[in-house]
């Protein structure tokens, strides 16, 4: 019994003084694992006879449950210890000047996206999405591009290595398709814009491989050029923050609408600034037209019951031009001065 006493005595002196978790888990092992001090002695009991057991038994069970305990206080005890001071070690002082640690910035078209997307919201259209990977089927043929049809080629096209099938998969080259998604999947009214990346082979001052666009579409009974015009001219007006503006829509050629134009916007030069509203010169913005009968009828919808507008603008162009940014290429060159400098 003495023995048991001064083994108690022992552990519990070690379990009181375990400074971390570990320790603590080193004494548990070699008191209560399967060759534990306390274990052993537990399988001792069987060799007993019933009168010694019936002594033995309640108090080797008492001092395992003793050791138990006192190793679960301790325990608790460390983990709280531990939290402590990883919670001191990682504080955070918010209190510090904000200007002490790096700042990012709004990119110019991630800002310019945000800014389209209210002034539309304002006038009733919601946001919709479609992949940058897109069919033939739906960056095209739908879109009234027959196959072989030149105005595919103009587009410089990044296609997919062929399937097995022999189609390509194709880098979407305008935000047009998501028109064709959404009168697929809606019944009209529909008044839409799709914000969204776009790629064609294309790389100089103006042009980057990789561009961003906004599609809009509206599709209802009895709509006519006259939405168009008005929407259009709404939109520039706040986009550019001005009262006066000079339109002209030139006609041009999709094969997605009928008829097609270019929208220009008056402006003047202003030492080295470009004034968007009215000036002597003509600037093109954008790209639109009525939604062709066959675009419509491709979608599911009867051409004589449904008609609408669309248009397609570039991002990176609006961008430039209202807030004075020089070269395109900048956009994507990851600069972070060029960030810290045009950046919201
Ligand atoms: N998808 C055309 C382009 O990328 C723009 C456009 C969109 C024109 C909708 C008319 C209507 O050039």
């Amino acid at each position: 019994m003495d023995d048991l006493k001064s083994l108690e005595a022992d552990l519990m002196g070690r379990i009181d003084a375990a400074a971390d978790e570990r320790a603590l888990e080193d004494i548990r092992v070699a008191a209560l694992g399967k060759k534990g001090t306390i274990s052993e002695r537990m399988k001792t009991l069987g060799k007993m006879t019933p009168d010694e057991r019936k002594e033995a038994g309640p108090i080797l069970n008492s001092l395992r449950d003793r050791v138990a305990t006192a190793i679960s206080a301790q325990k608790a005890i460390l983990e709280h210890a531990a939290m402590e001071a990883r919670l001191a070690a990682e504080a955070v002082d918010v209190t510090l000047p904000v200007a002490s640690l790096p700042r990012g910035r709004i990119h110019p078209v991630s800002q310019v996206f945000a800014e389209v997307e209210a002034i539309f919201a304002e006038m009733g259209f919601s946001t919709r999405e479609g992949p940058d990977i897109e069919d033939d089927f739906h960056n095209f043929t739908a879109l009234n591009f027959p196959v072989g049809h030149p105005a595919r080629e103009m587009h410089d096209t990044f296609f997919f290595d062929e399937k097995d099938d022999g189609s390509r998969m194709v880098l979407r080259t305008h935000t047009s398709p998501v028109q064709i998604r959404t009168m697929m999947n809606e019944k009209p009214p529909i008044r839409i814009i799709a914000p969204g990346r776009t790629f064609r082979c294309d790389s100089d001052q103006t042009h980057t491989p990789m561009f961003h666009q906004v599609e809009g579409l509206v599709i209802d009974r009895d709509t006519h050029m006259g939405h168009l015009k008005g929407t259009l001219e709404a939109f520039v007006k706040a986009f550019f923050e001005i009262d006066e503006l000079t339109t002209r829509f030139r006609p041009h050629f999709f094969p997605f609408t009928e008829p097609s134009a270019e929208m220009d916007v008056g402006y003047e030069r202003d030492g080295g600034t470009i004034k968007i509203g009215t000036g002597e010169k003509w600037m093109e913005i954008l790209g639109c037209g009525m939604v062709h009968p066959n675009v419509i009828r491709n979608c599911g919808l009867d051409p004589d019951e449904y008609q609408g507008f669309a248009f397609g603008m570039g991002i990176d162009r609006l961008a430039m031009l209202k807030y004075g940014i020089p070269d395109l290429r900048d956009f994507f060159a990851a600069d972070s001065r060029w960030l810290q400098h045009y950046g919201f």
